[in-house]
């Protein structure tokens, strides 16, 4: 099972948050939050009325998540309420298993003040410490500025682009990039 130590980490507006896993009690507070990211929509790929994940369906992903040693669900959560997550999924392939893909948001209000990056060193230092770990991938759309430049900050580099990938409307299409990180080096 897959665990971190819950750590405090005071942000840059001067308020504070705990980077701990997320556990099955937490359920319908992931749910909330992801329905609220979706419809701010900033960043995603899926739109607010394309997410129909049950609660039982929510608290089986949390649960396959935290018995997977390599596998992990961080929950950033401050003044009782969780205001930002990240899910890091290793690849099924035995020949791709060296690596894993991660996804993560924070909610509106609680966004460019330093949890993405709690929650990104978190999940670094953990992969870090998991020997099967030697490679994070993720994808981002090309219009997302503070992720890329999050994702920079953590030593993540561009591979690819996927050309028009994301269309918004008729005629405004986005980018999508694959970025990856070492770290075993
Ligand atoms: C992307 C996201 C996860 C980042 O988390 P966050 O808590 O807002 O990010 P942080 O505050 O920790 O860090 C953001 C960094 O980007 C920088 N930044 C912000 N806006 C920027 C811009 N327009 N251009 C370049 N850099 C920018 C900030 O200065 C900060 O860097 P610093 O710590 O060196 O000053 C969050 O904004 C979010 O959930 N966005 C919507 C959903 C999403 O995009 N999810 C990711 C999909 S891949």
């Amino acid at each position: 099972m897959a665990r971190i130590l819950p750590r405090n980490v005071h942000l840059k507006n001067g308020r504070e948050v705990v980077i701990r896993c997320g556990e099955e009690k937490d359920v319908l507070a992931l749910l909330d939050g992801v329905k609220n990211v979706l419809l701010d929509g900033e960043g995603m790929l899926l739109e607010a009325d394309e997410f129909s994940k049950t609660e039982a369906e929510e608290r089986g992903w949390i649960k396959s998540l935290n018995e997977n040693p390599q596998e992990l669900l961080l929950v950033a959560e401050a003044e009782d309420k969780i205001v930002g997550t990240l899910d890091f999924h290793i690849a099924k392939r035995r020949r791709l298993s060296h690596s894993g893909s991660l996804g993560m948001s924070v909610q509106p209000g609680w966004r460019n003040c330093g949890v993405g990056n709690a929650l990104l060193e978190s999940l670094l230092q953990w992969a870090r410490s998991v020997p099967e770990i030697e490679k994070i991938n993720l994808n981002v759309r090309a219009d997302n500025d503070r992720g890329i430049a999050l994702y920079k900050k953590h030593g993540f580099v561009q591979t690819g682009c996927a050309k028009d990938a994301v269309k918004l409307g008729q005629f405004n299409f986005v980018d999508e990039l694959s970025m990856e990180v070492f770290v075993r080096s």
